[in-house]
């Protein structure tokens, strides 16, 4: 497909072009290398709203699996709350994460590393699956993030609810900002973007530097992004059917200013 450099949104497209050379499966490193900086990345996010939004979301009752769980900061805070959870990851480096945090906190579930294209588990064992801060997207192609929406209604129960936070691309595209940076400990970060609207994905560079030592890493983070009009196709496709889209953690409506897109699935 030929698109005319006007079309582009992003003016930063040198360092894009670039990075289509990357390895297409990038995403089976990138977390797993980056391990505790990750941990201090979400540590930022308000975790416990996030839970409580999540309590309000699915049935306490049955098994629940923390699809893509990473360092289990969600997956942790449930179990605690007597929720039985199961958590699973890729990365084998938060995984170990997720661990040390069940030791420090004196509640355990099991966690499973795996591929969300091919899950480990029985036909229909879920009572809900929940997949938190844009954990889907990072697959080479769609076809393959459909895959694990399929992999995703085989192992849910009838009437078993998925939860989907994604980040809106309609937000991103109408207040795309190229350059942004943001500060938490022990580092400053600065963020890269462009958006390749071919592939409709977003394509970051994070560079963290350490305040203490001013050592810098830097760091290229992929990510599809969707439409709630394309995601309610996909989702469909796979056999679930859309009840509620949210903006945000507290209910927030959800229209082009929401960041966020939270959607609440079905298996009927
Ligand atoms: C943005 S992080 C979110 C982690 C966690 N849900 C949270 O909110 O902190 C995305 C997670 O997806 C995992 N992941 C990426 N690709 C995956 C795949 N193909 N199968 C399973 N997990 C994957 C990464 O290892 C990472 O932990």
């Amino acid at each position: 497909m030929i698109i005319h450099a006007g079309a582009r949104v992003s003016g930063c497209m040198v360092w894009l072009i670039g990075m289509k050379s990357q390895k297409r499966e990038w995403y089976v490193n990138i977390f797993n290398g980056m391990g505790s900086d990750w941990e201090a990345i979400v540590n930022m996010r308000d975790t416990v709203k996030e839970v409580t939004f999540i309590r309000t979301a699915i049935s306490k009752r049955g098994v629940i699996l923390d699809l893509c769980c990473g360092t289990g900061r969600h997956s942790v805070i449930l179990c605690r709350s007597g929720v039985n959870v199961i958590g699973m990851d890729l990365s084998r480096n938060l995984l170990m994460i997720a661990r040390r945090r069940m030791s420090e906190s004196g509640f355990e579930f099991p966690v499973v590393r795996a591929d969300m294209r091919h899950f480990p588990f029985k036909n229909e064992v879920f009572s809900a699956i929940i997949n938190m801060f844009t954990s889907f997207g990072y697959l080479p192609s769609e076809s393959e993030d459909e895959k694990s929406l399929l992999e995703i209604f085989r192992t849910l129960r009838k009437n078993g609810r998925f939860l989907l936070d994604v980040a809106n691309r309609d937000h991103i595209v109408r207040n795309f900002r190229e350059r942004d940076w943001a500060e938490f400990e022990p580092y400053y970060l600065l963020e890269r973007r462009a958006l390749d609207l071919e592939d409709s994905r977003l394509v970051s560079q994070w560079t963290l530097v350490r305040k203490d030592r001013g050592k810098t890493k830097s760091i290229i983070h992929e990510v599809r992004l969707y439409t709630l009009t394309r995601i309610e196709q996909l989702l469909r496709r796979a056999g679930l059917v859309i009840e509620e889209v949210y903006g945000g953690y507290e209910k927030q409506e959800f229209n082009l200013e929401a960041s966020r897109m939270i959607v609440l699935a079905q298996k009927r």
